[in-house]
């Protein structure tokens, strides 16, 4: 298992400068969370477009909200025209692990009513395989249970905490997250369907083919995955 590392700021600079380039007014825009997504949020806040902000999490929502975006929920509008979201880890094949922000539901779930969901991130984030801890949202009441049909999967999973004071960590939907070391992760589309087959897993971090497009930045400049 690789370790996470910091990402690179200049990745996360281009790419989120560049991706501002996509949006048209008029459009409805999935606002992902995360740094990455910071980045591209006060891009567009500068620029002469205006948009509809669908957010991933009450974090993005605070930050677009101060940067004076239009903000509306999922159901109000139905659908997204362009989402843009960042990922912890990246396959060669464009597969994604997210939540390290403990957003993935809400990631996942508006990736998922977008026409285009374009994922930016650091070349840092990009490897041949996903081997980072797949995190895990879980219904409390179904933690321990959950935790079993995990270990039955393979995986090794250890309850996320919060940073700032004891006790688990609570999503912004009042469930835990659990980070799961399933090693080397060859069939990403399997475990993803194993995962959700689990009763009282709310959702999971691995987002296989997902992504239209994931664009990697670096001091390069900006290239496309796929
Ligand atoms: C949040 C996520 C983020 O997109 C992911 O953690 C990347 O964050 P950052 O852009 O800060 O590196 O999945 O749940």
């Amino acid at each position: 298992m690789s370790v996470k590392r910091d990402g690179s700021d200049v990745g996360k600079e281009v790419v989120g400068e560049r991706v501002v380039e996509l949006v048209e007014s008029g459009m409805v825009v999935g606002f992902g969370t995360g740094s990455t997504v910071g980045v591209f949020l006060r891009e567009l806040a500068g620029r002469d477009v205006d948009v509809v902000g669908v957010c991933t999490s009450f974090d993005t929502e605070l930050l677009a909200r101060r940067l004076g975006f239009d903000v509306r929920s999922l159901s109000s509008v139905g659908s997204v025209d362009l989402a843009v979201d960042g990922a912890d880890q990246v396959d060669f094949d464009g597969n994604l692990i997210k939540g390290g922000g403990a957003a993935h539901f809400r990631e996942k779930v508006v990736a998922s009513f977008s026409d285009r969901f374009v994922c930016i991130v650091d070349d840092t984030k990009v490897d041949s395989e996903l081997d980072l801890p797949v995190p895990i949202e879980v219904a409390p009441f179904a933690l321990e249970n959950v935790l079993g049909e995990i270990g039955c999967l393979g995986g090794e999973g250890v309850l996320r905490s919060c940073g700032e004071k004891d006790g688990p960590l609570v999503t912004d939907n009042g469930n835990f997250v659990v980070d799961t070391d399933f090693g080397r992760i060859q069939k990403p589309e399997r475990l993803s369907k194993e995962i959700s087959c689990i009763t009282g897993v709310v959702e999971h971090g691995l987002f296989p083919g997902m992504a239209d497009s994931v664009l990697v930045g670096s001091s390069d400049g900006v290239r496309e995955l796929r």
